[in-house]
């Protein structure tokens, strides 16, 4: 070849876990020398980081690639990747269904595209680092997983000026051993893996001296956090003990926690540590002992409520945000109601309804029959949609007249940039993670504000910027080398 990749365009569906590596892939990308552009038309090497939770996720990035087909014909040295958890599920049979493609690389082997991107540069012809997973641990997969590179990548985590660092992930755990019927998460991601603390820790420092003033700790079950350390060991509370001894890091969150499992000491921390926020997200995934059980989630709906109680004992103003999957294999309207009733009990904050998805190669599919109609799926996720909204609407109403502390994210997308010093509406979120909107200056961007909410609607806090309790952080360090 007469000349080097020089430019990369890459587009992120799915989870935070996704946004988190494709910040770890750009890092690498731009060791590599390559720049980041706009567009597909214009980059040399085009990826997608892809989901696979739902069909509907796969469909979308299966339509991305048919559209290039036409630009690899006119550019072929042109390198298409398909990154992430549809590389490893699908694996080279993605060859076959998108002729034109020229690299996959699965969520666990990220730590290669580099390589993998000069090897199908030079050579103009595919390549796949996948790891294919056998999701039952053994003794070699064992070995593996001790022996784990893609540690590294989050280790050596780089960060460039054009970051934006003020709210960052940090991934604690990878993977999950839960083997709910309907997930593909253990296939794709494999079995659960914690991060060692001290390298958690080590990634949080460096990210607070970057300007980094919220981090959220990642995991699929990140409740289920443990390390060994000196014969003991170390779970999520101690975890957030030692993240808030951070300097810098004004806020703490930790997300998906699975409803089983608790120990009440992360309700503690939560408690007695400020800047750990007052929110949480646990799925219940259904209101019927029945479908939880054909979900196999190990909780009943009286373990769920609970657990809530238990939660709202410690921290009265708990915000939750849950998930539930409607439509599931066998669930009846009697099924359903019992989930309507259970979203009604738990006021949850903040809702996400998805319509059962069957996914090739889990026990759902093989083994249940997906058997609720499509059209009664769209009925029963709009019907929860709308109990929701209604909880929503009365929950955000509270707040009026209260002062809430905002962390200034940046500008709304209703406002243009402001000239010179005019006011700007500018938008961050509280601690409990509501979206607030308000008039500032530019130099309020990445300061704590307290703002007295003025009006509410389903989805956003509108207040009145009152103070600000303290300034945005200095950028000490560049670009990390
Ligand atoms: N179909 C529909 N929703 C699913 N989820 C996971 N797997 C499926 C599926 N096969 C949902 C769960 C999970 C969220 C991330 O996606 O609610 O919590
Ligand atoms: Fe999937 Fe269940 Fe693991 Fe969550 S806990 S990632 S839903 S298998």
């Amino acid at each position: 070849m007469d000349r080097r990749p020089e430019t990369y365009y890459l587009e992120t569906f799915g989870c935070q876990m996704n946004v988190l590596d494709s910040q770890l892939v750009e890092g690498q990308l731009r060791d590599l020398g390559l720049r980041r552009v706009p567009s597909s038309q214009q980059a040399d090497v085009i990826l997608f980081n892809t989901c696979s939770v739902r069909q509907h996720a796969e469909d979308k990035v299966c339509s991305r690639l048919g559209r290039l087909k036409t630009l690899k014909r006119h550019r072929p040295q042109t390198i298409i990747g398909v990154i992430g958890c549809m590389a490893e599920r699908q694996k080279e049979a993605l060859f076959e269904s998108v002729p034109h493609l020229d690299l996959l690389c699965g969520p666990g082997e990220l730590h290669r595209l580099p390589g993998l991107i000069q090897q199908a540069w030079e050579r103009g012809r595919p390549v796949a680092a996948l790891a294919g997973l056998q999701s039952r641990r053994t003794p070699a997969l064992e070995r593996a997983l001790e022996d784990d590179e893609l540690e590294m990548l989050d280790l050596s985590r780089r960060m460039d000026r054009s970051d934006n660092l003020l709210r960052s992930y940090v991934r604690v755990q990878r993977g999950c051993d839960k083997f709910c019927t309907y997930c593909v998460v253990p296939f794709v991601r494999g079995p659960q893996r914690s991060r060692p603390p001290a390298h958690i820790l080590q990634e949080v420092e460096a990210l607070s001296r970057q300007g980094c003033r919220e981090v959220t700790l990642l995991g699929q079950t990140v409740n289920s956090y443990a390390y060994p350390e000196d014969g003991r060991k170390v779970g999520l509370a101690r975890l957030l003990e030692r993240v808030h001894a951070v300097a810098g890091i004004n806020r703490i969150r930790f997300v998906t926690s699975y409803p089983a499992e608790w120990d009440e000491d992360i309700f503690r921390v939560m408690r007695d540590y400020p800047r750990i926020c007052p929110h949480l997200h646990i799925p219940a995934q259904s209101g019927s002992d029945r479908i939880l059980q054909a979900m196999n989630r190990r909780y009943t709906v009286a373990d769920y409520l609970r657990l809530v109680d238990t939660a709202r004992r410690y921290i009265p103003d708990l915000a939750l945000a849950g998930d539930f999957i409607v439509g599931f294999c066998g669930e009846t309207e009697r099924d359903f109601q019992a989930t309507v009733d259970l979203v009604r009990a738990v006021q949850y904050q903040t809702l996400f309804v998805f319509k059962y998805s069957p996914r090739p190669g889990t026990a759902a599919e093989r083994n249940q029959n997906d058997d609720v109609p499509h059209s009664v799926k769209v009925r029963r996720n709009n019907e929860l949609l709308a109990v929701q909204s209604e909880i929503s609407r009365r929950q955000k109403q509270a707040w009026i007249g209260q002062s809430v502390e905002v962390l200034v994210e940046g500008y709304s997308k209703a406002a243009a940039k402001p000239h010179s010093r005019q006011p700007a509406q500018l938008v961050g979120r509280t601690p409990h993670d509501l979206i607030t909107v308000f008039y500032g200056q530019p130099e309020h961007i990445g300061a704590i504000v307290k703002v007295r909410v003025e009006s509410a609607s389903a989805l956003t806090l509108h207040g009145r910027l009152e103070s600000v309790l303290s300034p945005p952080p200095a950028r000490v360090i560049g670009p990390s080398d």
